[in-house]
């Protein structure tokens, strides 16, 4: 049985277009997938707290960090063990100061971690995970991406060499652009071609 690991990062609650963007994601997979589980964080109404200066110092003891504990290296356990048991990650996440906001990247320092999520090897770090496909719905109040583009994106980049780095390659970026201006009839083009292509890719995978 296959279980989604469902992150919402919008601080906006129900007005959030990346929160609906990912959630009718996470409905096309459980339409192909019936009896698909479902873990859901809002992480942007409920961010994790920042990390403390304890975790900090046990990532840095590296394998010795087995004399440490702190909340956050709890709450970093209980983290990585979702991302671990999950067979596919859909993240909702807005544009934030073109990159991730605050609250995803408070749960990325607690699933990035030497030796849980990756080893640092000679010629880099090399990811302990397993791939699983990732979904990332992206709301951005202008236009980052594509033809047209007119702002830097830091974040689809970060977030394919973050999780990159610890094994997830499969990362599908969908992003509805333009929310500031656009109009309801063109969002909703946006969102229509957006499951499309999320259709297509769970043929793709046979799902
Ligand atoms: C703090 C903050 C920073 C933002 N930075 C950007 C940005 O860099 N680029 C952009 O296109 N939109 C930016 N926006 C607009 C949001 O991306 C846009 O409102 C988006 O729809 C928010 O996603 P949501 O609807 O899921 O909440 C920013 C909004 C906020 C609140």
């Amino acid at each position: 049985m296959s279980q989604i690991l469902h992150l919402t990062c919008s601080p906006r609650g129900t007005e959030s277009h990346s929160r609906a963007l990912s959630t009718a994601i996470v409905q096309r997979i459980v339409a192909v997938r019936p009896g698909a589980t479902q873990i859901r964080r809002d992480l942007g109404v409920a961010p994790p707290d920042r990390i403390d200066g304890l975790y900090a110092s046990a990532l840095v003891a590296g394998q010795a960090e087995i004399g440490f504990s702190s909340p956050a290296l709890d709450r970093s356990a209980a983290a990585i063990a979702e991302l671990v048991a999950a067979d596919m990650l859909v993240i909702g996440t807005p544009m934030h100061n073109f990159t991730v906001p605050a609250a995803l990247k408070a749960w990325i320092d607690l699933v990035i971690r030497p030796f849980h999520t990756f080893a640092p090897g000679a010629n880099g770090k090399v990811g302990l995970l397993p791939d699983k496909p990732v979904f990332v719905a992206i709301a951005s109040g202008g236009h980052f991406h594509g033809e047209g583009a007119a702002q830097p994106d830091f974040l689809t980049p970060y977030l394919s060499a973050v999780l990159g780095c610890i094994g997830v390659r499969s990362v599908h970026f969908l992003p509805v652009q333009r929310t500031a201006r656009a109009t309801a009839s063109d969002l909703e083009q946006q969102t229509h071609a957006l499951l499309k292509r999320v259709d297509d890719i769970l043929r793709h995978m046979g799902a």
